[in-house]
């Protein structure tokens, strides 16, 4: 025990206004205690309900440092249960994805679940007669976590039996969900295929915060982004020109900070908020032919136009995923230590809608996103250049003050100039209440934040 458990006061000094204290992003204790505490109160994203379609389909993830299955149960609600057998502890589910029937069943000693976790059976359970099993800790089976919802398809859980209500977390922030999902004619997505899967040397807090830091792209991605558009004036075409799609794509980043600026970021209480508030990286995309029929069929053109004209950049979900509505991708920042962390990048198709939309949104995937990509890769090598930096002593803390106004209220919605570090500080807000919701000797404000 280190001087952050059970210390709630030394997990708020942490975060002080306009910058946060290093060891948030590199201490072993403190990256413990988000496991126990920051993943277990909050509303932690799981999948979408399309990777397990059928009664019986399962995915398994972890939420914080927990394995947990997500599966169809047979009376076709998802279910959320703790990756674990109650015998011996055993994983139940090894793959990453299959259909397990009507139940699951423990390999070591074949006692079989229900797949809400219910214990179905036990061989040899004459065994247990009169030995006063029906009061042990194994008979209630796998355990499912404290509360699951699904909000238009994507599954989310909380850990904890008691805490926030998922209404009460995400609140208007949900409205960036509706406008990814509304734009499916048929008000529906489809995860396109696995994700891709990207291991980043570096602490998972630094990958949430750069989605709304709208002052490195065209810095950091000068060598990639620069270079496409340098070539592209080189072959002699402007500005205006109609580009190819992968033009398309790239060359916004290398925007002028006044885009930026103008771009406008949002944020909502408990640390969720987006950039791109007026206009977007992802505004100017050209038509797909027949999209825009299939959306005044469904939705008559007042509600297209609606719909389509909000581009969003970048939604944070606090605490560990991003989502690019206009585009229908969802990057989930699994942490796996201080410094290591799995970066899941989905993508998914709209229902109803022509093909062409989705193989855009696979490029982009590709291009930005992936391993292989050209975009992606910068910002990788500054957050381990980060990670490594924040060793070297003499200063302690990270600045995240830009526009900052001085002591600030994070209770209400609120826009701001698309440059502001606020979002930001909005999460580290966020992650002290979280952190310290249910600690002995978490101040009483805090305690009422959280509920
Ligand atoms: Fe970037």
């Amino acid at each position: 025990m280190g001087r952050y458990t059970d210390n709630p006061n030394a997990i708020a000094a942490l975060v002080r206004g306009g910058e946060v204290h290093r060891d948030v992003y590199i201490d072993e204790e403190l990256y413990r205690l988000e496991m126990r505490h920051l993943f277990a109160n909050t509303w932690v994203f799981v999948g979408h309900d399309s990777q397990t379609p059928n009664k019986g389909d399962y995915y398994t993830t972890q939420i914080g440092d927990q394995p947990v299955i997500m599966v169809r149960h047979t009376d076709n609600e998802i279910k959320v249960l703790y990756n674990r057998c109650p015998h011996k502890g055993t994983k139940i589910a090894i793959d990453r994805t299959g259909n397990t029937g009507k139940f699951f069943r423990c390999p070591y000693h074949a006692w079989s679940f229900k797949t809400d976790g219910c214990l179905l059976a036990i061989p040899l359970k004459k065994g247990y007669q009169d030995t006063g099993f029906d009061d042990s800790n194994a008979k209630p089976g796998m355990r499912a976590v404290g509360a699951v919802k699904n909000y238009r398809g994507f599954v989310f859980a909380r850990l904890a039996e008691d805490g926030i209500s998922f209404e009460d977390f995400f609140n208007g922030s949900l409205t960036s969900f509706d406008n990814m999902v509304d734009r499916s004619p048929a008000g529906r997505l489809e995860v396109a295929g696995p994700p891709l899967r990207y291991m980043h040397q570096c602490n998972w807090k630094m990958l949430v915060e750069n989605q709304t830091d709208t002052c490195h792209p065209m810095v950091a991605h000068e060598s990639s982004a620069g270079t496409a558009v340098q070539i592209w004036k080189e072959m002699g075409y402007t500005e205006d020109d109609p580009k190819p799609p992968a033009m398309e794509i790239i060359a916004p980043f290398m925007s002028p900070y006044e885009f930026f600026e103008d771009m406008g970021i949002r944020t909502w209480p408990n640390g969720h908020g987006h950039t791109g508030v007026h206009h977007s990286i992802h505004s100017k995309y050209s038509e797909i032919p027949g999209y825009m029929e299939a959306m005044h069929a469904a939705y008559g053109p007042e509600r297209t136009q609606g719909i389509l004209a909000e581009n969003r950049h970048n939604t944070v979900y606090f605490p560990n995923i991003m989502i690019k509505g206009p585009i229908q991708q969802l990057r989930n920042f699994i942490p796996l230590g201080p410094n290591r962390t799995l970066v899941e990048s989905w993508i998914y198709r709209l229902v109803d809608a022509p093909d062409e939309l989705l193989a855009r949104t696979a490029m982009y995937n590709r291009m930005i996103n992936a391993p292989t990509s050209i975009v992606g890769h910068d910002d990788l090598e500054m957050y381990e250049r980060a990670q490594e930096g924040l060793h070297a002593s003499g200063n302690d803390w990270v600045n995240v003050q830009r526009l900052y106004p001085g002591p600030e209220d994070f209770s209400a919605e609120q826009v701001e100039n698309g440059t502001t570090e606020r979002q930001m500080r909005n999460q580290f807000d966020a992650w002290v209440r979280f952190m310290t919701a249910d600690m002995p000797g978490a101040s009483a404000a805090m305690q009422e934040a959280a509920e």
